[in-house]
């Protein structure tokens, strides 16, 4: 009789459970389909009603996850993520049948296509993410009318077209990233109406105009990023108000001279980067007593005047290679040197004039099948450092670190993989990489006609048909840049794309040009100018990457110089460790610091310290 009445009890228990789980039949058949369509039956074999309570799908950290909201007689689908799972197609019609989602994640996938405009139906929606994508056509208006939005991802996809000026409705919006989304054409000044707005990304765009004046009222903004987006200066001085700005990077600002007076009051900042801005005028003194400051980039500005004395008190260093730091106050000989050279105020090297070079970008020694011996260049770069051949015949300069991602490699990358349309697969299995400017100079030449060879191959980014394949790296190659005069190089590459010319990743590239060497340098100028994705398939994968440079003179290029035998790199560090009374004379087309506590600046390597 107990045990009748307690199988009676299970029985009942199970039917109310049953009847609460009852989620709308149109909502289930609609996620089949798509399960279908996306071949996740394997990751997620729907036997049982999608909202069971505890199914293996419901844990906010599952992928993929479906979670429901049961609170009334039928069940509905509020939360769907399918992320980084490869699924491709376009956006299935099915979706929108799921009208009470309030969180959906298709980021990381390889969807293609539109973005359907019934998506305006999913009024309910607070997290929209379809981030790293394959994404086309104009981002649809009908976005304007998820107003509920808090959140709303659509970086990395292949739009074209404007921003719809509807998005100025999602007044509730917190985060809006729209980085590498290939939007064009001016910002809306709706956007001026998201008032919540805390983040905003929206680096690397085909924008056109200038930097939106709007921005500056947008107060509550704690993340800022608008670099490589095609857009004119000046950096608004509305600016001013934002202050509850903690990460501000903007970059890459063309006609307009900028000033650093908004500065004034922006005192949460820690991470601050206004590269390439056409910044003019003097380094403000606050700067330096700036308690959160954690992070200062002003490389390639204009600016000029004194530095604040405090900056060189607490110990700093920078690489001045570009600038007009009097090479004077550089205590390291051998560096102060180097820059005597650079500027051609002294000769590079007391040997016979070279008639070619050839380096090894980011790798040991290698002969090459034809004879040509590429020098070691395999010491890790610092954030701002110059080193030289031991023979002296040629250094590399590196500026910048990877902001996001400081324990990453930072200067070298490498592939165990073969490199296809080469018979030197050796030659392109390591690369120099550098997060803003990668720059060679060859010291001590013969004057005259030069051939240079420029060896790519792409060894970070995939090329394959997963997420992973999605990312661009652009930036842009100068020869013979007027060592002060950013503005006078010849950009001989602009926003080159290894991958693209290549035929694909892992691909052997040369690229040939001819220059003049009338000053015993040649220098030759890897930029990032902001563009590409940031951060496809691993964190801080953009910026300049070279394999190998061979440079000769004429004909007579093969074969090595008979000068150094010993090829290993050596440190001549720029670094002032205590330099007080270091000026700033004149122009200043890169500085670059990193401030690691209140006492105390210095670069951040990642190598050991040397202090
Ligand atoms: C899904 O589950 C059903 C029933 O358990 C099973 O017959 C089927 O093979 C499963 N499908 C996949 C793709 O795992
Ligand atoms: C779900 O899991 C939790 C924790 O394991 C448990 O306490 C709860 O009773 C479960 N609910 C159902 C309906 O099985
Ligand atoms: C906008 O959302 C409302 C519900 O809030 C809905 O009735 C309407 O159809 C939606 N409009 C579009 C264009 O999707
Ligand atoms: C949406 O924006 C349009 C103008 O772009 C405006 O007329 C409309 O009232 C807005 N709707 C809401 C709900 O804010
Ligand atoms: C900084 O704040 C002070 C005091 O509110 C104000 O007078 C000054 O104009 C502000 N500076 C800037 C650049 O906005
Ligand atoms: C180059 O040398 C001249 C004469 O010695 C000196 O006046 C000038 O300051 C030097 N330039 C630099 C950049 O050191
Ligand atoms: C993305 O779409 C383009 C066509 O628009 C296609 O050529 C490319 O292969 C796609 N990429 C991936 C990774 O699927
Ligand atoms: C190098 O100089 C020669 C002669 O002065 C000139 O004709 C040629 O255009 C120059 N080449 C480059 C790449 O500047």
């Amino acid at each position: 009789m107990g045990v009748l009445s307690f199988s009676f009890f299970v029985f009942w228990v199970l039917e109310i459970v049953a009847a609460q789980v009852a989620t709308d039949p149109n909502e289930v058949e609609a996620l089949n389909k798509m399960i279908d369509k996306w071949n996740l039956r394997i990751k997620l074999n729907l036997t049982i009603d999608p909202c069971t309570p505890n199914a293996t799908w419901a844990p906010e950290n599952a992928n993929p996850r479906i979670a429901c909201d049961c609170s009334s007689t039928v069940c509905h689908i509020t939360h769907l993520k399918m992320y980084a799972l490869d699924i491709s197609g376009e956006i299935p019609q099915e979706l929108f049948v799921l009208n009470k989602l309030i969180d959906l994640n298709l980021g990381q996938n390889v969807l293609s296509g539109n973005i359907p405009p019934e998506i305006g139906q999913l009024s309910n929606m607070q997290y929209l993410n379809f981030g790293i994508n394959n994404l086309t056509g104009l981002v649809p208006p009908q976005l304007g009318n998820l107003t509920k939005l808090l959140s709303l991802r659509f970086g990395s996809n292949n739009f074209n077209g404007p921003l719809p000026p509807k998005l100025g409705n999602l007044t509730s919006l917190q985060e809006l990233y729209i980085e590498s989304s290939r939007v064009s054409g001016p910002i809306p000044p709706e956007l001026s109406y998201l008032k919540s707005l805390q983040k905003l990304w929206a680096s690397d765009n085909l924008f056109t105009g200038k930097l939106p004046d709007f921005i500056g009222t947008l107060t509550d903004l704690k993340d800022l990023r608008i670099q490589g987006a095609m857009l004119e200066g000046p950096i608004p001085s509305s600016y001013g108000a934002l202050t509850k700005l903690e990460d501000l990077r903007i970059g890459d600002l063309s006609k307009e001279d900028s000033s650093l007076d908004f500065l004034e009051n922006l005192t949460s900042l820690s991470i601050l980067s206004l590269r390439n801005c056409r910044v003019a005028g003097q380094l403000p003194d606050y700067l330096s007593y700036s308690a959160n400051l954690k992070i200062l980039d002003v490389s390639f500005n204009l600016l000029s005047g004194n530095s604040p004395l405090n900056f060189a008190k607490v110990g700093l260093s920078m690489n001045v290679v570009g600038t007009s730091i009097n090479a004077n106050f550089l205590q390291d000989e051998k560096a102060s040197a180097m820059l005597h050279c650079l500027l051609g105020n002294k000769s590079c090297s007391t040997e016979v004039p070279a008639t070619s070079f050839s380096i090894k970008c980011g790798g040991t020694e290698q002969v090459s099948a034809s004879g040509i011996k590429f020098d070691d260049d395999s010491e890790t770069l610092g954030a701002a450092s110059l080193y030289t051949s031991s023979n002296s015949q040629w250094a590399v300069s590196n500026t910048g670190s990877f902001i996001s991602n400081p324990n990453g490699p930072q200067s070298i990358a490498h592939t165990d993989s073969q490199i296809m349309e080469t018979l030197e697969s050796e030659l392109y299995k390591t690369a120099r990489i550098s997060p803003s400017s990668l720059r060679y100079y060859g010291l001590g030449l013969k004057n005259g006609n030069y051939k240079v060879e420029l060896h790519f191959a792409e060894i970070q980014i995939d090329d394959s048909q997963s997420w992973r394949g999605l990312g661009r790296r652009l930036f842009d190659v100068y020869i013979q840049l007027h060592l002060l005069l950013v503005c006078k190089g010849e950009r001989v590459l602009r926003d080159f794309n290894i991958q693209e010319e290549a035929g694909g990743s892992k691909r052997a590239l040369v690229k040939t040009f001819e220059a003049n060497v009338t000053n015993t340098i040649m220098d030759i100028h890897f930029f990032w100018a902001g563009r590409g994705t940031c951060c496809i398939p691993s964190q801080s994968t953009y910026g300049p990457l070279v394999s190998a440079i061979h440079v000769s003179k004429g004909s007579d290029g093969v074969g090595t110089s008979k000068r150094g035998k010993k090829r290993v790199g050596r440190l001549v560090g720029i670094a002032f460790g205590s330099a007080a009374g270091l000026m700033i004379i004149s122009s200043i087309f890169y500085l670059w610091w990193i401030k690691e506590s209140l006492e105390h600046m210095r670069v951040h390597t990642d190598s050991p310290r040397k202090r």
